[in-house]
């Protein structure tokens, strides 16, 4: 497997790919071709041969010459293309990090980490679709699934606190220019309940900037991501079960639920878990699971200077390791766990397992 088709490369997920992928020097022993829905002819990235020229990201018969596909470009790409491409009988590798094609039966989420094993009987059995989850499941597997391999989980609910990268690149910057308004609205001399009464005005104006969000998130939060279900759960509330179990693929469907809320965060998704196990597992062993099942753990100790220094968003971001901290048994009872897991929405969440899903395929 060599000539690999990229699309999408230049957005915001799809810069962070290109990035690993350099710095990991995956690109050796590859043939890429680079695509653009818009610019073809134009020059393209230069990844150490020189830029080649774009090719039509909707050029079906180029397409289908390729090994496999990576592609960042969003669903409504991979609506229109896919469907063509199997058409016509391309039998090549499709590896996506948009939500279309994540549930359709023959298509398989990555998660190596997780589930290489599900991974690699999918590449046996002949299947060609392999989809990134959802970032905010991506980082709660990654951050626990040490006791998923114990089988000690009866149900988890999850309250997110999720990130303005996950919205877009356009949100991000809009969360900026709303910190930028308040951030101006200062003056020196104000007691706080001064302050915020120009602040609170300021967010409720009519020029306060929330074109992206369509509300205040500088200052607030947003207890609502993406579209509604017919149950009353966010459909992002609803991945993080469904998704979950199609990545682990276990006998038993574990109940997942919660709140999704955006906070002003700008790259990483944090989330406070309540797990309920299935026995009173002595939390050193707990620890000694969640450590173990993966490189990228990193347990913090439930304390405050740790916890400021290790278990924030600011200290992840733009890095590979998933923090796992505030871990302790509630009061509730023995078999009720809490803890609070932080990790960058661009690089486990989203990025990361696409590279190492091209690598698996590409025997490496
Ligand atoms: N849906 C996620 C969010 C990002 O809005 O934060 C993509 O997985």
């Amino acid at each position: 497997m060599k000539n690999i088709g990229f699309i999408g490369w230049r957005g915001m997920v799809g810069s962070v790919l290109m990035d690993r992928m350099q710095a990991e020097n995956d690109f050796s022993g590859l043939s890429p071709v680079f695509f653009s829905t818009s610019q073809a002819g134009q020059a393209g990235p230069d990844i150490g041969v020189g830029p080649q020229p774009l090719q039509d990201a909707f050029d079906i018969a180029i397409l289908a010459g390729l090994d496999a596909i990576v592609t960042c470009q969003g669903g409504d790409y991979t609506r229109v293309v896919h469907p063509q491409l199997r058409a016509a009988g391309w039998e090549g590798y499709w590896i996506d990090a948009a939500s279309s094609l994540r549930m359709e039966e023959d298509s398989l989420i990555i998660l190596d980490p997780v589930n290489r094993a599900v991974i690699d009987r999918g590449i046996e059995n002949g299947v060609k679709d392999f989809i990134g989850a959802n970032c905010t499941v991506s980082l709660m597997l990654m951050g626990v699934h040490g006791l998923f391999n114990n089988n000690w989980v009866e149900w988890i609910s999850s309250m997110t606190y999720q990130s303005a990268s996950g919205a877009g690149a356009e949100n991000m910057i809009e969360l900026i220019q709303q910190m930028g308004v308040l951030g101006r609205s200062c003056t020196p001399g104000q007691s706080a309940l001064e302050l915020e009464q120009v602040v609170s005005g300021k967010m409720r104006g009519t020029e306060f900037p929330q074109e992206q969000f369509g509300t205040a998130l500088a200052g607030s939060l947003i207890p609502w991501i993406d579209r509604c279900m017919d149950n009353g759960q966010t459909r992002e509330e609803w991945k993080g079960e469904n998704e979950t179990h199609k990545i682990l693929q276990g006998e038993r469907f574990i109940p997942i639920d919660g709140q999704c809320v955006r906070v002003g965060a700008m790259r990483c998704h944090s989330q406070a878990l309540t797990i309920k196990l299935n026995a009173d597992v002595p939390l050193a062993d707990i620890e000694a699971a969640i450590t173990g099942a993966n490189e990228w753990v990193q347990l913090v100790p439930n304390e405050k200077a740790a916890t400021l220094a290790q278990l924030t968003p600011i200290s992840v971001s733009g890095q590979l390791h998933i923090s796992v901290g505030r871990l302790r048994k509630m009061t509730i009872g023995p078999e009720y766990l809490t803890c609070f897991t932080v990790g960058d929405q661009l690089l486990w969440g989203a990025a990361e397992p696409l590279r190492r899903m091209l690598l698996i395929l590409a025997g490496r």
